[in-house]
């Protein structure tokens, strides 16, 4: 008869002994974002020496990701699923590859064999008293990852929340663990500027009573949730989801009474948030956490009422091409859940509507992200015939169902005034000969 707690004990050990057990072209899947297990991902860099032509593969980086920094090619290789702050610069210079996948079918990178699971690294909460560990704020493609692993390592993080749904593992199906008390890493709620604000106050006018919610990270998101404290019965099946939702949940404006799918559950795949974000979510019946390939489902999304996505962008061409990953020919971040819950949220119960909504410039007012033409070498997130709403601060173009010269002339009135006769002056040019 197995004894998880005699296997659990028997296999505590350090993560300089954990990481033992990676060998050189072995590829080594890290769990995502502030999910991230600190401790074995430095452990695992510090044993470089030993190591040559290691995979990294993971979505956002929030550690150090020493792994990517120069004077590391022949040890490591960092598969990106997502650029971040500390991986970018190593897919722009040749030193890791990013690999353009929806969230939704990253797991099936897995499974369909593109990415071998030699070594899964995992955070996990202490186990409970049924022998499972709960992957809590990051249970994404990490989960589907870890059951596919040949060894699974598991950094036993105190503060790691137990989050409910499908997000637990078998303390019989890791190999190693680790004890850390680690705190886990926040992403600060960003200040809300004018801009943000007024641009909330759009996507919440789109937003009926009783609509399922999808929103991102960031300003935006956060500016639009708070602008929805008057709405009613709001549902929430998301991606990713911050700090912005537990006064809509405490106010009893979420409240998922109207869902068709999981009703009254806050619906996800991971978050990104504070230690008090992390502290609600623990135990907390009224989330459920799930692997992305069920989350991200276009058809899954779709069987949830009238869904409202709201996303962001860094580009937006006068055709409707969304750039929301890639500046010109440099991997930004990734197409992350986007187009997933675009596709969904056009499918979904009663009508949904999907939203990009940006500032109208960037870089300091000095780039307008409204332009004629994608910058040379961008790749398109978002396909033009499946755009909804583009909302900035100067108002909600529809572009659904419009002609070229109608998207031109609604792209253009929400433009940032400084360059409208710009963008209408290059695009009559350059697809009208004018
Ligand atoms: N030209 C040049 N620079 C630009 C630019 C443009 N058109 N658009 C943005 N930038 C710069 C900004 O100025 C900023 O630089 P800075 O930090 O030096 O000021 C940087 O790029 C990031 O822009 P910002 O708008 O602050 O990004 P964000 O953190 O709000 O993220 C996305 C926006 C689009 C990158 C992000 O939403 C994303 O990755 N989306 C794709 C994935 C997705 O939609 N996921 C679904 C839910 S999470």
């Amino acid at each position: 008869m197995f004894n998880w707690l005699d296997h659990y004990q028997n296999n505590i050990c350090t993560a300089d002994e954990a990481v033992k057990a990676i060998r050189s072209k072995d590829y080594v899947i890290v769990s995502h974002a502030c999910g991230e297990p600190r401790s074995l991902t430095r452990a695992m860099s510090e044993r470089y020496a030993d190591l040559r032509d290691v995979k990294v593969v993971h979505r956002v980086g929030m550690g150090e990701c020493l792994y990517a920094q120069p004077g590391m090619e022949e040890h490591f290789r960092h598969i990106s699923l997502f650029g971040g702050v500390n991986t970018r610069k190593a897919i722009y210079e040749g030193r890791a590859d990013y690999i353009p996948r929806f969230i939704s079918e990253t797991p099936s990178l897995f499974l369909e064999g593109h990415i071998p699971v030699d070594v899964a690294l995992i955070t996990v909460s202490p186990p409970d008293k049924f022998g499972y560990c709960s992957l809590g704020i990051s249970v994404d493609y990490s989960l589907p990852a870890a059951r596919m692993a040949k060894i699974v390592i598991a950094e036993v993080n105190s503060n790691m929340p137990r989050t409910l749904g499908d997000s637990f593992i078998s303390v019989k199906d890791i190999n190693h663990f680790v004890l850390s008390d680690f705190p886990l890493m926040e992403v600060a709620p960003t200040i809300q500027t004018d801009i943000e604000i007024q641009i909330g106050n759009y996507c919440a006018d789109l937003i009926e009573d009783g609509c399922t919610l999808q929103m991102g990270i960031g300003a935006i998101p956060d500016a639009a949730l708070a602008a929805m404290v008057n709405k009613k019965d709001l549902g929430i099946h998301t991606e990713m989801f911050s700090d912005g939702l537990i006064p809509l949940v405490e106010q009893g404006v979420i409240n998922g009474s109207k869902k068709t799918l999981h009703p009254y559950k806050i619906i996800s795949t991971f978050m990104m948030g504070t230690k008090a974000l992390y502290d609600w979510v623990d135990d907390n019946p009224l989330v459920e956490m799930h692997p992305e390939n069920y989350i991200n489902d276009p058809w899954i999304i779709a069987q949830n009422y009238k869904v409202v996505s709201i996303n962001s962008a860094l580009q937006i061409d006068v055709l409707g091409q969304i750039s929301a990953d890639a500046i010109g020919p440099k991997q930004f971040s990734g197409v992350g859940g986007q187009v997933d819950f675009i596709r969904g949220a056009k499918r979904s119960v009663g009508g949904g509507k999907s939203i990009i909504a940006v500032p109208s410039t960037a870089s300091r007012g000095t780039v307008s992200r409204i332009v004629p033409a994608l910058y040379e070498g961008t790749a398109v997130t978002t396909t033009r015939n499946e755009v909804d709403y583009v909302i900035t601060e100067y108002g909600v173009a529809q572009l659904a169902g419009k002609t070229n010269l109608q998207r031109l002339n609604a792209l253009v009135s929400i433009s940032h005034p400084d360059f409208r006769d710009e963008i209408m002056f290059k695009a009559k040019k350059l697809y009208y000969g004018a």
